[in-house]
C-alpha cells in the first residue's frame, strides 16, 4: 500500500467530498449535531474548505490518501475563527435542510474552540476504519508536528486509542473539563493535551 499525504488546498471536489465524509465519524456528538449525516457533511465540506479563515478551510487540512483513496485527515489551525450561521450558511448554498442541531453545535463547539484556542492546534483527526492501525494517524500527527514547538487538542477520555496515539506522539494531559455534549446528552470529560518540542 502506497501512503503519501498531501496538503487540503490540492483536494478534487470529490476527494473533499470524502473528506467530509470522513471527519464525520471523528466524534458521536459533536459532527452528528452539526451536520445530520455523514453524507450531508460531505455534500457542504467543499464549501467549508473554500471560505478563507475558516477552520476547515482547504490548506489547513492535511491529508493521507493509501494507493489514491481518502485514508484519514487532520485538521489543524493556527488561530482560526469560526463565523455563527456558517454551517446554515453551506447547507442553505448547497439546497439541503439545515440540521435541528447545526446552531447549538456551533455555539458550544465550533464557536468555543475559536475563542478559546489559540496558536497551533489539532481541531480533528480521523481515519478510516479500512486503514486504521496501519500507522496512518501518526504518519499525518507526526507531519502535522514535523513545523511546530508547541501544539495544543482536545480529546475524549473516553477514547483510549486516540489518547494512546497522542501519548505516543509527545502529547501530555494538562488538563480535563467538560467537552461538548448534544442537547439533551450527558456530559463528557475532555481531556486537553499539550505538545512541546522537547
Ligand atoms: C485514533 C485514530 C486516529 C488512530 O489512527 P490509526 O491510524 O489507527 O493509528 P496508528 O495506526 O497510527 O497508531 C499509532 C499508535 O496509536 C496507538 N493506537 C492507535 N489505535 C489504537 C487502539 N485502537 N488501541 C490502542 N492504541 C491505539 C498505538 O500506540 C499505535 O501504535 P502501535 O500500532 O505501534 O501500537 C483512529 O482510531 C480513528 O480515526 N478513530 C476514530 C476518530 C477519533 O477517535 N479521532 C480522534 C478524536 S480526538
Amino acid at each position: 500500500m502506497k501512503i503519501i499525504t498531501v496538503n487540503g488546498a490540492e483536494l478534487s471536489r470529490s476527494e473533499l467530498v470524502a473528506a467530509g465524509e470522513l471527519l464525520f465519524l471523528t466524534d458521536e456528538e459533536i459532527y452528528p449535531t452539526a451536520f445530520g449525516t455523514a453524507e450531508n457533511m460531505g455534500k457542504v465540506f467543499p464549501y467549508l474548505a473554500s471560505i478563507k479563515g475558516n477552520m476547515f478551510e482547504g490548506k489547513n487540512l492535511l491529508v493521507a490518501k493509501a494507493d489514491g483513496a481518502i485514508a484519514g485527515v487532520l485538521v489543524g489551525c493556527r488561530n482560526a475563527k469560526w463565523a455563527p450561521g456558517t454551517v446554515e450558511k453551506a447547507f442553505t448554498a448547497c439546497g439541503l435542510p439545515v440540521p435541528s442541531g447545526a446552531a447549538d453545535a456551533e455555539k458550544h463547539y465550533f464557536c468555543y474552540e475559536a475563542e478559546h484556542e489559540s496558536g497551533d492546534y489539532v481541531l480533528c483527526l480521523c481515519v478510516s476504519p479500512l486503514f486504521r492501525r496501519q500507522g496512518i494517524g501518526k504518519i499525518l500527527l507526526t507531519n502535522y508536528l514535523s513545523d511546530k514547538t508547541e501544539a495544543t487538542l482536545e480529546c475524549l477520555r473516553s477514547n483510549p486509542a486516540a489518547m494512546a496515539l497522542y501519548e505516543a506522539c509527545g502529547f501530555v494531559n494538562i488538563a480535563e473539563y467538560d467537552g461538548y455534549s448534544a442537547p439533551g446528552k450527558p456530559c463528557v470529560a475532555v481531556c486537553k493535551m499539550l505538545y512541546k518540542l522537547q
